[in-house]
């Protein structure tokens, strides 16, 4: 699939200066160590390439979402981690605009990587504020813009929207590749397509769902998620975590099923556990005991999706040749209630052949420490929360529309 966008394959880039906006938004611990990397070695592709031009690579990111210049959302560790994994220095500027950049930009050599300063020390960033985005040109001189930040690609801020006003802008090697992986499983995928939704709120991820209605064969649902459409069904989920409040979403989440497969379908197309794992309270010391989804007692907490479920999940995943997932199928922070999580994971690793994309902060994050690697077990897992789900769900995402037309 063509990217429909211009790309840093398209610049004649020879040692010029270039912003490069990626998303250095990484977890971090109390302690302030980087917890994963991913999103920083997911950068490196595009900045070698650059590197490799001679171009002197200017990079902007936003951590966290800091009051003000909070010292704790400084980029300052980042900047030594991604030196590490360059193998090559990187300058950290402790600016974002003005004359310290100016300078330090000015000073580097050429094939040298530079990171300002967290660009949300600035309330103009996510005013996307022209002022801001012409300041960050100024201070840089530089003569391009590139979009590597994916998972910030669905903000409409100055350092994704405002600044490519005032550079030709085009995509980095990353937004390129996760845009064109997202959008091809969506658009002409294998069939059977499956989608696992699992995690907190149906009304978090109602858009989603709703958009894989026509494209899916089958739809899992699982986590905090699934108690909310047991509640919907009329079942008792006992103290579990749901959402009350859904009845409408859900009306018309089933009228649209209902529609494609036909009453009597319903309940095969969008698949509910038959069982789930439960637990008395949320702590490390307990252990999962399995509940038909019709004899949830009142103390009960459902955690995760019972054993038959498991079986049954894995059995349909077995069996698709497109798994798009989204969201843990249950406490996963907790090892006895990511049994089910593991368990999808496990079965896309073991059909190399089916085409498998995973988004979502948690559930990448899970993917990643599940394979204990880089995510390889798996076609795609992207760098993007937010900007996955957007994408997923068809709507435009303002980082990548406001670059060049290819
Ligand atoms: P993502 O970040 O991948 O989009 P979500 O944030 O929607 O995923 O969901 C992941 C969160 O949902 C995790 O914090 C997980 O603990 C929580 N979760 C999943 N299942 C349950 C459950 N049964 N009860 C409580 N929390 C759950
Ligand atoms: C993310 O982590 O999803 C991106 O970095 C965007 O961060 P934000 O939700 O604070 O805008
Ligand atoms: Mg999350």
């Amino acid at each position: 699939m063509t990217f429909f966008k211009k790309t840093i394959r398209d610049l004649p880039l020879q040692g010029e200066t270039v912003v490069v906006r990626v998303d250095y938004n990484v977890p971090l611990t109390d302690d302030g160590e980087i917890s994963d990397d991913l999103r920083i070695k997911a950068s490196l592709p595009t900045i070698k390439y650059l590197l490799a031009r001679g171009c002197k690579v200017v990079l902007l990111s936003h951590l966290g979402r800091p009051d003000g210049k909070e010292k704790k959302y400084s980029l300052e560790p980042i900047a030594a981690r991604l030196s590490t994994l360059l193998a090559k220095e990187v300058v950290f500027v402790d600016d974002t605009v003005g004359d310290t950049v100016y300078q330090a930009v000015r000073r580097a050599p050429k094939k040298s990587v530079l990171l300002l300063e967290n660009l949300r020390y600035y309330p103009e960033e996510e005013a996307d504020s022209h002022a801001f985005a012409k300041a960050i040109v100024k201070s840089t001189r530089a003569k391009y813009f590139v979009q590597d930040g994916f998972g910030a690609v669905h903000r409409a801020h100055a350092s994704t929207h405002a600044i490519t006003l005032f550079l030709p802008s085009v995509a980095g090697l990353l937004v390129e590749r996760e845009y064109t992986t997202i959008s091809h499983a969506m658009h002409t995928p294998k069939h059977p397509l499956v989608a696992v939704m699992g995690g907190a709120k149906v009304s978090d991820k109602i858009a989603v769902i709703e958009k894989f209605v026509p494209k899916a064969d089958t739809i899992l649902i699982g986590g905090a998620m699934a108690n909310t459409f047991l509640a919907y069904r009329g079942l008792k989920v006992g103290s579990s975590k749901y959402e009350p409040d859904q009845a409408e979403v859900l009306d018309r989440l089933y009228a649209v099923v209902a529609e494609k497969v036909g009453q009597s379908h319903v309940d095969d197309f969008l698949v509910l556990p038959s069982d789930v794992a439960v637990a008395s309270s949320i702590d490390t010391h307990h252990t999962r005991s399995n509940r038909s989804v019709q004899h949830i007692h009142d103390s009960d907490i459902a955690l995760d999706i019972g054993n038959e479920s498991i079986e049954r999940y894995s059995a349909i995943i077995a069996h698709a040749r497109t798994v798009v997932w989204n969201g843990t199928l249950g406490y996963a922070e907790l090892p006895e209630f990511a049994h089910g999580s593991a368990r999808v994971a496990l079965t896309l690793a073991t059909h190399p052949q089916t085409v498998s994309i995973i988004g979502g902060g948690d559930t990448a994050d899970f993917a990643l420490k599940w394979d204990g690697g880089e995510g390889a077990s798996f076609t795609h897992v992207s760098t993007g929360g937010g900007a996955s789900l957007d994408l997923m769900a068809g709507k435009t995402l303002p980082g990548v529309e406001s670059l060049l037309d290819a």
